[in-house]
């Protein structure tokens, strides 16, 4: 088979934060710096990482950034206070509560505190009705709405395609089914998980795949129906002791045996994460127009 085509999440992902670059300057000729507010409660490690980008892209787009870095043992109380502020703050366009919070957090409360109109992580219950709804004043969470535009850019066609989703989470798994399944799309959508039955038989049957599970390289090569477009949203650590840090990352899927039976595959690192701040950068921008009513640019 021909060597796949390999969606190359940075290249993507560095054009849309062109075009975000531009649309903040253009919202600043009317006077308004679109503002993100990123809140980490605990030291994860990961988290940090992510975090720490997120602000470093706002800073290189020319966006105002609030990072807030809470102890773990901050309560739920101080939390839903921290966010009340965010939501007053006219600074402020965009909040993300980075998840997973630590296990004394109640994350559903906290995320139905957030301002549904600054919510760009797309998480409140406002927004997903929306995102069913097919609404566009709603965010779409930003991981998903990352892998429908390297499915995009790289001409995929959706319409008519069998699309699996391995994994149900409220980030990843639901909202990618619903965007699949959207007239814009017109997937034929299974949303498969830890409980379904033969998993690879389900897998096998998908033009497009995608894995969201968090287990390093479940996703075998007999699981993927060759000429797949395969797209790994995982990013596990695993141990290596060759490495500085003492870990590599690896996807969902097992991609040295896997990439060579595929159309197309994503890469990890380097294909959806980048997608995934370029997305919430979008949607900071989509919160700032929307809550000032200036409308200007393509984006
Ligand atoms: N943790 C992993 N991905 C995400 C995300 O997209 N948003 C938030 N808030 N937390 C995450």
């Amino acid at each position: 088979m021909n060597p796949p085509r390999l969606l190359d999440g940075k290249a993507v992902a560095a054009s849309v934060l062109d075009e975000c670059r531009a649309e903040a300057a253009a919202l600043k000729a009317h006077g308004i710096t679109p503002g993100l507010a990123v809140v980490l409660v605990g030291e994860d490690p990961a988290s940090q990482v992510y975090v720490g980008s997120k602000a470093r892209t706002c800073a290189e787009l020319g966006f105002h950034s609030l990072k807030i870095e809470l102890p773990a043992a901050t309560t739920q109380l101080e939390l839903l206070e921290v966010v009340r502020g965010l939501n007053a703050d006219p600074a402020i366009h965009g909040i993300l509560v980075q998840s997973p919070p630590p296990k004394h957090i109640d994350e559903a409360a906290i995320i139905r505190a957030i301002d549904p109109r600054k919510d760009v992580d797309g998480f409140h219950p406002e927004n997903v009705a929306k995102l069913v709804l097919e609404d566009p004043t709603g965010f779409v969470p930003c991981t998903p709405a990352g892998c429908m535009k390297l499915l995009e850019e790289a001409g995929i066609a959706t319409t008519g395609a069998e699309a699996v989703v391995i994994g149900r989470s409220m980030i990843v798994g639901k909202p990618i089914a619903l965007l699949l399944v959207s007239k814009a799309a017109n997937a034929t959508v299974t949303l498969a998980h830890s409980r379904s039955l033969d998993l690879p038989a389900i897998c096998r049957r998908a033009d497009i795949l995608i894995a969201a599970v968090g287990r390093p390289e479940m996703v075998k090569a007999d699981w993927v129906k060759p000429g797949a477009v395969v797209i790994d949203v995982g990013i596990n650590r695993v141990a290596d002791p060759t490495k500085k840090s003492g870990y590599r990352l690896t996807g969902d899927v097992a991609y040295a045996e896997v990439a060579p039976r595929c159309a197309a595959i994503t890469p990890v690192p380097g294909g959806v994460g980048p997608m995934t701040i370029a997305m919430l950068m979008k949607n900071t921008l989509q919160a700032a127009r929307q809550l000032t009513g200036v409308r200007s640019g393509g984006v």
